[in-house]
């Protein structure tokens, strides 16, 4: 699968790809050591500082204190291999080599980007009170990476049960409900 060309995209807005709720793949390096994990439970908390919390397993290899990672966007073209990276642990195998995926150098952290997917965000731990109770780890987006072309990517999104819904049509016909600044 090729990767994708991706330009820079303002971290205030990235909100536009993950307020949809599509599973995401966290990557991350510690000690050297890059791997990637597959992520439904995130929140976008902020525009300004770009703040995401993610829930991260105590059991999962990702949990580890880089404190920094990357969220990458896949689209429905990457799912088996979204499905395999969540079925597999970084403890036993280098995911980027056994999915045949390509670590791009990131540009602010030391995790690397994952060539394949439509957007890469760059992210540093903002926040650390929450992970011992909660395992959740509050982010803040300090670098977005995003593909130009299509405008809306084929995201997934798990329904649970081994069942995606796979993004499709959108609709502007509810616009004038809105007030500007909830657009
Ligand atoms: C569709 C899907 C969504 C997942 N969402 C999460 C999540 O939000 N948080 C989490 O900790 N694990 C989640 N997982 C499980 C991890 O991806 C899985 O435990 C993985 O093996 C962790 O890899 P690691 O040990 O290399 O970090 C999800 C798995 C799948 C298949």
């Amino acid at each position: 699968m090729k990767t994708h060309d991706k330009k820079d995209f303002p971290v205030s807005n990235v909100r536009r790809f993950l307020e949809p709720g599509p599973i995401v793949l966290v990557s991350s390096a510690y000690r050297g050591k890059p791997n990637i994990m597959t992520m439904g439970w995130h929140m976008i908390m902020e525009f300004e500082p770009s703040l995401v919390g993610c829930y991260i397993w105590t059991e999962n290899h990702s949990f580890r204190k880089s404190r920094e990672c990357v969220i990458n966007v896949p689209t429905v073209a990457l799912a088996p291999k979204v499905v395999r990276i969540g079925n597999t642990s970084g403890r036993d195998i280098d995911k980027f080599e056994t999915f045949g995926l390509t670590a791009v150098e990131g540009e602010k952290v030391k995790a690397p980007l994952v060539g394949e997917c439509y957007a890469s965000f760059e992210c540093r731990l903002a926040d650390a009170r929450m992970i011992k109770r909660y395992s959740l780890f509050v982010l803040e987006v300090v670098k977005a990476h995003v593909a130009t072309s299509p405008a809306f990517p084929r995201t997934i999104h798990y329904r649970g049960d081994g069942v995606f819904m796979v993004s499709g049509a959108n609709t502007g016909k509810f616009r004038r409900h809105f007030k500007p600044h909830n657009m």
